[in-house]
């Protein structure tokens, strides 16, 4: 099966669907890329705080030298870190992220977060750590990200988790839009306002969590949160469609014009996951997922947030 692809705004395009690999560890992440691999996904989500760069680029390397897939036939996707947002920082985060996958260039270069942290800090513990943006604006930031497209670094270069008013200031500030900007997008948070400015900017929209999430650390979860995967309404359309949720989950982001990077590390749900690329659910099943009311976000950085030293107003999405 043959994934489709979305264009890019710089010429390239990316494959609808792809494969996350946020707290994938270790031989799990390793295990779970060649399966992928082997089953036919050519879109691979990485990025230097899962910490497991170096797994992704042995399986994927491995998988070119079986024969099981060419190298340019993978899209593959890694973030600068917010240690790294300072301009000369930004190649050295992207070389060390390089070196661990054992690429020469990444497909998708992303910077992860419009927030900065001080050189060397990964989580900042106190306000000491982060770096304010009147010292690395983002629009600094992404002027190194352009840097090293046309250096061959990066084939293209984009934002994560920026809101539409960040969006409209940065191409603002520098002329370039983001050929991607990688968000939380599921029927809980389908960020219309987003859609539209990046429709209207040109910037492809990659959804991330779009199953909810529910591996995630305790510590980021809220109270009774409301699981996704387990939304009766979402089942009823599923099973209407002959489709498990996730599948449904997955089509209907693919429906709306955005790539989707489902995470799993079983191989069966890692088949599921890349059957839904050819579902076609109806309109009507479709809109009844557009209908639901419920609203979540389950990736909520607030805890990394430090009014006046980190941003103003609403610069993440
Ligand atoms: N840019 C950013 O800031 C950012 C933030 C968050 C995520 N991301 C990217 O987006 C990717 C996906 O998001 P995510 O990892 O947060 O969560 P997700 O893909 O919404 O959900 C992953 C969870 O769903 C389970 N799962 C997967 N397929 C399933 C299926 N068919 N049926 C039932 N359960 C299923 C997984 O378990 P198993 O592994 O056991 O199958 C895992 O517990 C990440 O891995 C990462 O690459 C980016």
């Amino acid at each position: 099966m043959t994934i489709a692809t979305f264009p890019l705004n710089d010429g390239h395009a990316i494959p609808a669907l792809g494969l996350g690999t946020w707290k994938s560890a270790d031989d799990d992440a390793y295990r779970a890329v060649k399966e992928a691999l082997r089953v036919g996904y050519q879109h691979i989500d990485g990025a230097w705080i899962y910490g497991n760069e170096e797994q992704v680029g042995r399986a994927l390397a491995e998988s070119v030298a079986e024969g099981v897939v060419a190298r340019e036939d993978v899209f593959v996707t890694t973030k600068l870190w917010n240690c790294f947002h300072r301009p000369e920082d930004v190649e050295k985060g992207c070389r060390e992220s390089l070196a661990k996958l054992g690429l020469e260039q990444v497909d998708l270069y992303l910077v992860h977060w419009p927030i900065a942290f001080r050189p060397g800090v990964i989580m900042p513990e106190d306000e000491e750590g982060f770096l304010p943006l009147s010292e690395a604006p983002l629009a600094a930031t992404w002027e190194a990200m352009l840097a090293l497209r046309e250096k061959g670094l990066a084939k293209s270069v984009g934002v994560s988790n920026v809101s539409p008013s960040t969006l409209r200031q940065l191409v603002a500030d520098t002329g370039v839009a983001p050929a991607v900007n990688q968000v939380e997008l599921h029927p809980y948070n389908p960020q219309p306002e987003l859609m539209a400015t990046c429709a209207e900017l040109g910037v492809h929209l990659t959804a991330y969590s779009p199953l909810g999430s529910m591996d995630r650390p305790a510590t980021m979860k809220g109270e009774d949160e409301p699981p996704l995967l387990k939304s009766p309404k979402v089942a009823a359309v599923a099973d209407a469609e002959g489709l498990t949720p996730a599948q449904l989950l997955i089509a209907w982001a693919i429906a709306r014009g955005t790539s989707v990077i489902p995470k799993s590390t079983n191989a069966g749900r890692i088949a599921e996951n890349f059957a839904a690329g050819e579902a076609t659910p109806g309109a009507d099943a479709l809109a009844a997922l557009d209908a639901i009311e419920t609203r979540y976000r389950y990736v909520n950085p607030s805890s990394l947030l430090r009014p006046g030293i980190t941003h103003d107003g609403d610069f993440w999405a």
